[in-house]
């Protein structure tokens, strides 16, 4: 599966497309030429920094993984640095029950201020969609830069994410205490010595989470260029067997003037219920510091239950943060476990074509899925019927947001009574969604 990332070849249809628009569409690799100048015009897309030329070869090992697209327009001055870029992997995604789903993790799309809105992102996007389904990638997730731009590709939020502060001179610890050992290390140990064990035995545990490694796992220590390394520390909490369970990546800001300081939880992983406890104790109990920040974390932290004053902690922009879309929709329901027993009609209504259709989604009692597409021929029988486009059943997939909600919304229709209801029960998941990073 690898090589085919990086073998399969260039969609057809948006070379075409960008080809009459006089640009060249072309698959480039992290170790090419190309590269450099490909990594100094996606930076450039956000409004990054240029990226100093020692720190290139890290990149590109952190891209190495990554089928990387740029476009070109061999007429200007700087032809070698693309108007448009794109790049994309397969990666792990956790759905309900525990089970992972690969899916087709989509980044760095940029188009040059120059290029905008002249349908480059659409081709890039659909080009996307078409090699993940050559693949056999049966979904495809991102995250936003901005909330308006991707449901017209069939995706959207799938996993809601908040920034927490805690007050911690109102906010007591009244958590377990576990047994186990919490102790500083220095970062390298952190990043390099178990660190992302812990990550792997944490992942599986919560739907929306992608699995990841190399330069995003890197990056969390601060790496070359990105954020200042000098500035985190790491706590580690061991249990009481010495096994490595959990990990914090904080810095502390010192405000001046005597202000009590704040602890910015740069990334929490925790593998067991008694690490979480231990580290977030930890993290509140920090002499001379008065609030701990944590950004993009989940909207359902158990800290709030283990704090003495719940009105110590306040979640800010909660929102959206992992997008989804699913393309197969037979090996994507199937995939995940679901909480009761029901029989669905699910009419898809997918503008890009993927997904379109009647689907009959049978869950037997203990949770599982069959999925079989109906023929215009068929009735829908007395089975529960509801209508939505893609982009919803991305919404619902995880569990993240209520169908009765949505069917409020207007967004998705219940064509039979009690079918939201019914389907609540069995999409819904027992730990909330959640994506604990960016990519
Ligand atoms: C966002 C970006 C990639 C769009 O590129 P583009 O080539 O101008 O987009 P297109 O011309 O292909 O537009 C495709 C569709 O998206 C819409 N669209 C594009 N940018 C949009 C935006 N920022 N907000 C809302 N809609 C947007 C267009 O109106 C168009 O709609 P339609 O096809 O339904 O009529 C580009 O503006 C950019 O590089 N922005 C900075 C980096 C960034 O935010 N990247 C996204 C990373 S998640």
């Amino acid at each position: 599966m690898a090589d085919d990332v990086h073998d399969t070849p260039i969609d057809p249809t948006a070379t075409k497309n960008l080809g009459d628009q006089g640009l060249r569409f072309t698959l480039l690799k992290s170790s090419d030429e190309t590269f450099e100048p490909w990594l100094q015009a996606m930076g450039r897309g956000f409004h990054g920094p240029v990226t100093d030329a020692e720190h290139i070869s890290t990149r590109a090992e952190g891209f190495a993984h990554r089928r990387i697209s740029g476009l070109y327009d061999d007429t200007l001055a700087d032809a070698k640095s693309p108007v448009a870029t794109a790049s994309a992997w397969i990666a792990d995604l956790t759905i309900p029950g525990g089970h992972t789903i690969p899916s087709w993790a989509i980044s760095t799309i940029t188009v040059a201020p120059t290029h905008r809105r002249r349908g480059i992102a659409r081709n890039l996007m659909e080009s996307e969609l078409r090699t993940a389904t050559a693949l056999g990638v049966p979904v495809a997730i991102l995250t936003a830069s901005e909330a308006t731009i991707y449901e017209r590709f069939g995706f959207a939020p799938a996993a809601m994410r908040a920034d927490w502060t805690i007050d911690t001179t109102r906010a007591t610890w009244a958590g377990p205490i576990p047994d186990g050992k919490v102790q500083l290390v220095t970062t390298e140990q952190g990043r390099d010595e178990g660190g992302h064990d812990i990550l792997k035995r944490a992942l599986p545990q919560t739907p929306g989470q992608m699995y990841f490694e190399g330069h995003l796992w890197n990056r969390l220590f601060g790496l070359p260029g990105r954020g200042n390394p000098k500035e985190m520390r790491v706590v580690r909490y061991d249990d009481a067997d010495g096994v490595q369970q959990g990990l914090a990546v904080y810095r502390v800001e010192d405000p001046g003037n005597h202000q009590p300081a704040i602890a910015h939880v740069e990334y929490l992983t925790t593998a067991t219920d008694d690490a979480y406890a231990a580290l977030w104790r930890y993290l509140l109990e920090i002499d001379l510091v008065g609030t701990v920040k944590a950004e993009l974390r989940s909207v359902d932290e158990p800290v709030r239950w283990q704090i003495s004053d719940a009105r110590a902690a306040s979640e800010d922009q909660v929102g959206d943060h992992l997008w989804l879309r699913v393309l197969d929709v037979k090996t994507t329901l199937e995939a995940r476990h679901y909480n009761a027993p029901g029989t669905f009609v699910l009419e898809l209504d997918d503008p890009l074509g993927f997904a379109a259709g009647c689907w009959l989604l049978s869950i037997d009692d203990s949770g599982t899925g069959v999925v079989r597409k109906l023929d215009d021929s068929e009735g829908f029988g007395s089975n529960h019927h509801l209508a939505m486009n893609v982009r919803d059943l991305g919404s619902i997939y995880l569990g993240a947001t209520s169908i009765s909600t949505m069917v409020k919304a207007g967004r998705i229709a219940q064509k039979t009574m009690g079918a939201a209801v019914a389907a609540d029960a069995a999409f819904r998941s027992t730990t909330t969604p959640w994506l604990s990073t960016w990519f």
